[in-house]
């Protein structure tokens, strides 16, 4: 058993906690928002992700995990603390490292014997350095200390089981004997350990969402091109999934990849490199194409429902990705402003989005079941690919609509299935089968006629 703090009790940070208790450890979480801390000892969890209400519940009862907001409690018998606070875009793209400041800084205030700084948070290349040295500087007496980078690779909706069933534990130290110690940290998770420098480490954090992002733009790309083809992107993605060397994971076209991660890491990635005089124009490409995504569920919208002044349109989903209530960049927001701006009015359901979509957009009205939503509307966006949306009665949902206009943006539904219950369907790349298009000239013909 190892005593661990850990520093931010967000998304990553509370399953951080959650899992190393689970693992036999002692934790004790620590936030300065002392809602949060307040909330968790009764047991109110920050925010929804599923199974780890349990987790978190088992642990505190086996005396395991604990909460605080006070340095000096967090750290009193810690060996190893995990810094995992937010790190949201700053300006130009850049990372802001507010937080991770202010955590250091706290860190070094309170420390009362050696410690190893484990960095969670997803961090600007060189970030790991500077906080060593904002540790060093503050220290009241010297005290041994180490700064270890381990970048997380969690998934919303599935953080707990991701967390405990890692593709790979990355750790990047100029110490290691102090990654060692929290590579034994992390044995039980079996997974492979790739041990590295900190810099590296920081940066296999950022090129592997860049790397994921770009999938999902490069699809989206085929999914275009598909559309003014003829042919059927989830199709193809399936047949270039079989490929070992390309797999079928990240390759969903749709309304673009958004959350509190891709989006802002992308351009911090991007904004690294600038600054480096590198033009990254791959990541680029990637941005420009995610953008204008959302753009293009709104000229669906436009050319199913024709023009958007009077008209209703539902938006199913408000996540940005199913199984959590995340709404940080989540596409949907975008896509109810700009149809607002249009002049349309707008409502919503979301399984458990809407209290939080609601805080930031209290004019779009929401909706207590799908519906409730579909009732009366001019065109229904899913924007969101929850699992129940999948089992909606549709046939219903057809006849409360005034214009059975659907444009399924996470291609959840069978082109030809909708059709024939009636809807004006619109899928995003599924070309000719999705009724994008009529069947278009062979692209080439003539040339190859010739
Ligand atoms: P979050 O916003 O959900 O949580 C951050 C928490 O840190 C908040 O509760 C906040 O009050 C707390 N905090 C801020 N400053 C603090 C301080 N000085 N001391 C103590 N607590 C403080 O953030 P998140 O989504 O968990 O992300 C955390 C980091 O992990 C980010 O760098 C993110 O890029 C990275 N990451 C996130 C995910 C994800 O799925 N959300 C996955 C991998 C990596
Ligand atoms: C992503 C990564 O998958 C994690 O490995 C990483 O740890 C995390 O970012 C992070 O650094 O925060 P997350 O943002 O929770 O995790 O969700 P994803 O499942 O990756 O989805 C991201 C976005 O891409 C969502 O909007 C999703 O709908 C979209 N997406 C995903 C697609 O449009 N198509 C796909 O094929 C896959």
């Amino acid at each position: 058993m190892k005593e661990i703090c850990v520093i931010g009790v967000g998304y990553v940070g509370l399953v951080t906690a959650a899992g190393f208790s689970d693992l036999g450890n002692r934790v004790m979480a620590l936030d300065i928002n002392q809602e949060r801390v307040e909330n968790l000892r009764k047991g109110i969890l920050p925010i929804y992700e599923p199974g780890l209400e349990e987790v978190v519940s088992r642990n505190v009862k086996a005396g395991r995990l604990s909460f605080t907001t006070s340095y000096a409690e967090g750290l009193k018998n810690a060996e190893f603390a995990f810094i995992a606070v937010g790190t949201p875009e700053g300006g130009d793209g850049e990372a802001d490292l507010r937080y991770v400041r202010e955590a250091a800084e706290s860190i070094a205030g309170a420390m009362q014997q050696p410690l190893v700084v484990i960095n969670k948070s997803t961090v600007p290349v060189g970030t790991g350095d500077w906080v060593a040295e904002i540790i060093r500087s503050r220290l009241s007496k010297p005290l041994p200390f180490s700064v270890v980078s381990c970048p997380e690779f969690l998934r919303e909706g599935s953080a707990l089981a991701d967390f405990l069933n890692p593709s790979r534990t990355v750790l990047g130290s100029m110490d290691r004997e102090a990654a060692d110690k929290v590579a034994q940290l992390h044995l039980p998770l079996r997974a492979p350990i790739v041990i590295t420098d900190l810099r590296t480490a920081e940066m296999i954090k950022y090129a592997s969402n860049a790397f994921l992002a770009t999938k999902i733009s490069f699809i989206n790309e085929i999914a275009n091109i598909c559309e003014a083809l003829g042919a059927d992107v989830k199709e193809v993605a399936s047949g270039m999934g079989y490929d070992p060397r390309i797999g079928r994971q990240f390759l969903e076209a749709g309304i673009g990849y958004g959350g509190s991660c891709f989006p802002k890491d992308v351009k911090a990635l991007a904004y690294m490199a600038s600054v480096q005089g590198r033009n990254p124009q791959l990541l680029q490409a990637v941005m420009d194409i995610n953008e204008d995504r959302r753009r293009m569920v709104i000229e669906h919208v436009e050319s199913l429902a024709g023009k958007l002044e009077q008209s209703e349109i539902g938006l199913l989903g408000l996540a940005f990705k199913s199984n959590t209530d995340d709404i940080r960049e989540a596409p949907a927001l975008w896509i109810a402003a700009m149809l607002r701006e249009r002049g349309a009015k707008v409502r919503a359901y979301d399984p458990v989005a809407m209290e939080n979509a609601a805080r930031i957009m209290p004019e779009i009205r929401m909706c207590k079941d799908p519906y409730e939503l579909a009732d009366g509307i001019d065109a229904l966006v899913v924007v969101t690919d929850w699992n129940e949306f999948k089992q909606l009665d549709l046939s219903r949902i057809q006849k409360l609509m005034r214009k059975p206009n659907l444009i399924d943006g996470r291609n959840i539904y069978e082109p030809a299935e909708m059709k024939r219950l009636g809807f004006h369907y619109r899928g995003i790349g599924r070309g000719y089968n999705g009724g994008n298009a009529g069947a278009p000239a062979l692209a080439g013909k003539k040339d190859r006629t010739r």
